[in-house]
Parts: C-alpha cells; structure tokens; sequence
C-alpha cells in the first residue's frame, strides 16, 4: 500500500535534469542531503560534455555512467594474423587467463576459424482461421507481394550483398488455433541487423493485412487476420562460427604437479564431455566461454544480451543443455573446437556511436562481421581452454585467489611492505576479506611493528 511516508512515485521523472534527478533520488532512496552520494554519481560523469552528450544518448534518465575495466589480451594468432583483443570485463583472471591461452596457442600453430553461415532470422506472427490449404495454395503470392512491398527497405542492403535469401510459412495451428508464422531469412552484411530486420518485418505485416483484404485470392469468408506481433530471433543457428585448436599431444607439454601432457589430454577431453553429460557442468562451462565472448561483445560496442541467449539456446538444440565445445583425442592429436552462434556487426548501432566501442574496431583492424566473428568465438574457446586446463591440473582458486587478494589489499589501501607481507602470509592460506582485515589489524597492533 502506498501511505505518504513512503509514498516514491514520481510522473515526469524523465523531464528532470541530471542534477534533478539525482537529487530526488538522494532525498527519496539515499540519505537526504548525502554529498558523498552527489559525489560519486558526478566522479563518474565526464567533464568533457559533448562525450557524455553522446553516452546518455545511449539509454534513458541517465545519472552517471558506470565504469568497467577496459583491459587487452595480446598474442591472439587467429588464421596466420595477431590480435591484440580488447575485453571489457569486470571479473579477476579473465583477461590473464585468455592472454595465457592464446600465448600457448600462439606456439602450437594458432587459432583456425570456419564460418558455418551468417543467416539471421526474423518472424511474422499472425492468427487465420482460413482452411490451411487456402493460404498454403496462395503463399507463393503473398511472398511476392511482400517482397514488393518491402523493396524499397531491402534495396540498399541489396546494394551492399545482403537482403532476403527465403521466406517459408510456418503452420503452428495444432498447437494454437489459427497462429501462423511467417519466418524470413535475412543476410545482413557487416551489420547485426536489427533494425533492418525489424524495419522489413513491420513492412511485411502491414502488407500481409493488405493482402488479405485486397487481394482477388483470399476467399471474401477469410479476409480477417489478426498480426499477433513482428520481430527478429535472437536465436541465430544458422550464424554461426567454429573455432578450433589442435597440436599433437606431445606438443602439449608438462603441467603443474608434473602431469604429463597424455594425463592432461584425456582429463581435458573427460572435462568436456562432463559438459557433455551434466547440465549442471555445462552451464559453468559455457559461463566460462562467455566471460570471453561477451568481454570482446562488449568492448566492439555489440549486444551481449542477443549472444548469450543465442548461445544458450544453441547449446540445447538437441532438447539438452550441453557444452559449446568439443575436445576429441585421436590418432595422437589433441582437436579442441567450439561453435558457437554470433550474430554480430561491425557497422551501426553502437560500433560506431561509442568512441571506445570504435577504438577497439580499430584495434582489430576494422575488421567485418564475419572477422569479428572469427575473434570472438577464438577468444571464447582460449577462456574456455584456460579454465578447463586449470580445473584439471590445479584448481582455480589458485590464480583467483590471487587476484582476489590483490583486490582486498588495494580496498584495505595497505602500503607496500604491508603488502609482501600480507601476500606471503596468505600464499598457502584461504583468501577472505575478514582473514586479511583481521591479520593486517593484528600487524599493525603487534608490539614493535612499523608500517612504512
Ligand atoms: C568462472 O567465471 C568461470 C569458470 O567457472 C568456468 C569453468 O568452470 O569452466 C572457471
């Protein structure tokens, strides 16, 4: 219930300027008259006003922006070319553990890519109760004519090689009385496309209905049709990428606690088909392709959200959620490989608006979508490749543990000494922030100690 005291709703709201909105939110949310909070939002806001102009214009009712780590992995060999790839990541050991990967990688022969296809799809929903046969005789018909209608939208993405490539109707009235679909292919070039998809799909809905009402075809008892709604499948299995490694197992080397590279190439291979077997395994697995994927998703200015539910699908096309990546040992030969689908652009939308999002373009060598493609899913497979080695040979809280410390001490604003000592204490010891607080508090009262 709403009562005056708590009574936060608010109409308008967007019409308030930042400093508005910021203060209203401090006096309803925060505490009122809280400076620090005022602080912090406007810390993070950029002096230079044009560049912020720009940032806010990517969302709405914008207060400040929140920072993530830019970081690189270089040593990316990805078919006979180097990347240094930028990832845009805020979880310790990411970005170390695919430059790793793709420093190992880069002496066992690179990262070798195949595009499986780059189809992307969008659906006309629609509700008829017409004899199914009619509207079957007749759609060769309707394609033509919304074709037509739709030319004009297709014809510059025409221009640049892509557009429609089929349409097929689809008959979904044994599950729902009436509901039909209009599935359209779409080629995209090197952009991801969803405007345009979106833009021909309206299109096509608007000309369906006038189909039916115009056309000499439609019997005059089943001229009624009801568009239920139009819009792109951010399930895209038909874009998709292969990206694979491989060396013979000799060549894979030794490991920590003196494995053998024979041990690590069948535990590794065991690992990936847990993922293979065990839902439970193989979303951790592809979380871990995705710290990846969606660090170099982000850092291009592309939309994670549309990969990773693309992705999840894909990974359960056979009606049970498994691993993206494969690992066969065979003849001698360790083969590691991941498809994965990345609907994807190098033009439009974000890629080009945000200046980081086209720096990292530019680091890559403003590369097209299919290339982007071809580093993404690489840098997929090398996060996945690290993880996977770490969990079979020692564990990873080793290196996170790591990282993790380093994180608390810098919290903590420890000086240097504080820090040796502090990172030499907890090498063999559990890292928690109350464990290192309470033996830096313990330091610093011990008799005879001085911090520098
Ligand atoms: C952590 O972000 C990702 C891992 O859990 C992935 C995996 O288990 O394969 C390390």
């Amino acid at each position: 219930m709403i009562t005056e005291k708590n009574n936060n709703i608010i109409s308008g709201f967007s019409k308030l300027s930042k400093g508005e909105k910021l203060d209203w939110l401090i006096h309803h949310y925060l505490k009122d008259g809280d400076d620090e909070a005022k602080d912090i939002f406007t810390l993070f806001s950029l002096e230079d006003e044009a560049l912020q102009k720009i940032i806010d214009g990517f969302s709405e009712n914008t207060v400040s922006n929140f920072v993530m780590p830019y970081g690189l992995a270089p040593n990316f060999l990805i078919d006979g070319e180097v990347y240094c790839v930028p990832m845009v990541i805020e979880e310790s050991s990411v970005i170390a553990a695919a430059s790793a990967a793709a420093k190992y990688w880069m002496d066992r022969g690179g990262f070798k890519t195949t595009i499986l296809g780059t189809t992307k799809v969008g659906q006309v929903h629609f509700k008829w109760y017409g004899h199914g046969s009619v509207i079957k005789n007749i759609y060769k018909k309707i394609e033509s004519f919304l074709l037509g209608c739709a030319a004009p939208i297709i014809e510059n993405m025409q221009k640049r090689g892509g557009g429609i490539t089929r349409t097929e109707l689809i008959d979904f009235t044994k599950e729902e009385n009436g509901l039909y679909q209009i599935k359209v292919h779409f080629e995209t070039c090197d952009s991801m496309g969803a405007n345009f998809i979106n833009s021909v799909l309206e299109k096509f809905a608007d000309s369906l209905e006038r189909f039916f009402v115009d056309s000499p075809d439609v019997p005059d008892e089943n001229r009624d049709i009801d568009i239920i709604m139009s819009i792109l499948s951010n399930y895209t299995p038909e874009c998709v990428v292969r990206a694979e490694v491989s060396c013979h197992v000799q060549d894979l080397g030794t490991f920590a606690n003196g494995m053998l590279a024979e041990q690590l190439a069948d535990k590794f291979r065991t690992a990936v088909k847990i993922a293979h077997i065990d839902p439970y395994r193989a979303t951790t697995h592809n979380k871990g392709i995705f710290n990846g994927i969606d660090a170099v998703i982000m850092a291009t200015g592309n939309d994670f959200r549309a990969c990773e539910a693309a992705g999840h699908t894909y990974a359960a096309r056979d009606g049970q959620y498994k691993s993206l990546s494969f690992c066969e040992v065979k003849d001698g030969i360790f083969r590691f490989w991941l498809d994965v689908p990345l609907a994807i652009g190098t033009v439009g939308g974000l890629t080009s608006l945000h200046p980081l999002a086209k720096k990292s373009l530019e680091i890559l060598g403003n590369p097209s979508a299919e290339k982007l493609m071809r580093i993404v899913a690489s840098v997929g497979l090398a996060q996945n490749f690290g993880a996977v080695r770490s969990l079979v040979t020692t564990g990873i809280q080793q290196g996170h543990m790591k990282m993790h410390l380093m994180n608390i001490l810098n919290h903590l604003s420890v000086s240097e000494d504080e820090c040796v000592k502090l990172i030499s204490h907890f090498e063999d010891k559990t890292v928690s922030y109350a464990g290192v607080r309470d033996y830096l508090q313990e330091m610093r009262s011990s008799v005879g100690y001085r911090g520098c």
